[in-house]
């Protein structure tokens, strides 16, 4: 093996080989690590930049199964996408992977690009999923950075600074470049697909073993490299930067219940979660509000109320209350407000909040 020592990358070639042997032992049976299809290691990797693998899994297997090719994704309905997605959130993705696919067939004659500009010209695809389907996919010496591989960095280099962070993020990069270019060097006969392996064991090693508190040390196959071991740094490593508290929200919700329907709407585009749809919902100023007059502003009829439940979720930097009410219907129609039946209330893609109450809106009595 050759590489080509630089002060800092001295460790590197004894990494590499560590993170190899580690990975060909200890990866984990994956679905998307039976392929090499890059649009199957596209599909995965944007949907676990916000999700937890196990997670993601039987969304992967789902997509895989309705759209399993670009040509697939580029002629997918909308509201199919959305279902698909249903539970993931930041919908964007969805729109952004459709659009990429789009540009595929038009650009590309629907193959996949292999060059890495041309992936990273996609929409919706940023560096870190350009490296990812380049190396992973393609075996090419492009590096990747997630909050995985930049904590197992941190620690083997012993590396001060927040990764998030510009200044401190090059530097990162840099050293996730020279290993996996030190991977292609290592790359022989019985390893010829070392970067794509590299890459993936970085991952592999943050998630399994140098997780973010109660690392594994004592099973971890870089003790020898790792310097934030020997210098008793590990739990102070990555120094990141504490975000902000999250903001609180309050929402009201309403059943509303006619005829064996329910009033739903769909969002309007260009907000957040555009184009999914909700049961009507209303914004308060303060956790006290009373529902029954945010129930007048909302609806625009007197309608009785009736509490069912209650609970949060975060989203980015929000803590979402939703206080979830049935609410008498109206005679006529509420204006932007649909009536569904049953069965299609479980069709059409719901936000994850929204998903709730639509399965609580299932059980009750009518
Ligand atoms: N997290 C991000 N990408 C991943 C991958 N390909 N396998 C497992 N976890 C991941």
């Amino acid at each position: 093996m050759v590489c080509v020592p630089k002060p800092h990358q001295q460790k590197s070639p004894a990494i590499v080989a560590g993170l190899l042997e580690w990975y060909s032992k200890n990866a984990r049976d994956l679905p998307w690590r039976r392929t090499r299809d890059p649009y199957a290691v596209w599909v995965s990797e944007i949907m676990l930049q916000q999700t937890q693998v196990k997670t993601v899994i039987p969304y992967w297997e789902r997509w895989m199964h309705s759209l399993p090719d670009v040509r697939s994704l580029a002629a997918a309905d909308l509201e199919l996408l959305h279902k698909l997605w249903e539970g993931l959130g930041y919908y964007t993705r969805v729109r952004n992977m459709q659009r990429a696919a789009l540009e595929i067939v038009q650009n590309h004659g629907g193959v996949f690009p292999r060059d890495f500009e041309q992936i990273l010209a996609l929409p919706g695809i940023g560096p870190y999923t350009a490296g990812a389907i380049a190396s992973i996919a393609f075996n090419q010496p492009r590096p990747i950075l997630d909050g995985n591989v930049a904590r197992v960095i941190a620690r083997v280099f012993a590396m001060p600074g927040d990764p998030r962070m510009k200044p401190h993020r090059e530097k990162f990069w840099r050293i996730a470049g020279d290993l996996v270019q030190c991977a292609e060097q290592y790359a022989t006969a019985s390893h010829p697909t070392a970067c794509s392996a590299l890459n993936q064991a970085l991952m592999e090693l943050g998630a399994l073993v140098c997780s973010p508190r109660n690392p594994s040390c004592s099973v971890c196959p870089l003790t020898r490299q790792c310097q934030a071991l020997q210098t008793g740094l590990v739990e102070s490593l990555p120094t990141l930067v504490k975000r902000p508290k999250a903001t609180p929200r309050w929402f009201h919700a309403f059943i509303v219940r006619r005829g064996g329907k329910f009033l739903v709407r769909q969002r309007p585009a260009e907000t957040v979660n555009a184009l999914l749809w909700e049961f009507p919902n209303i914004e308060t100023t303060a956790a006290d509000a009373d529902p029954a007059e945010q129930a007048a502003i909302l609806l625009g009829y007197p309608a009785l109320v009736e509490f069912k439940t209650s609970f949060t979720h975060s989203i980015t930097r929000y803590k979402i209350q939703v206080r979830v009410h049935t609410a008498t219907a109206p005679r006529g129609e509420v204006e932007g407000c649909q009536w569904v039946s049953r069965s299609r209330l479980s069709e059409l893609p719901f936000s994850s909040a929204h998903r709730r109450i639509a399965d609580l809106a299932q059980t009750l009595k009518p």
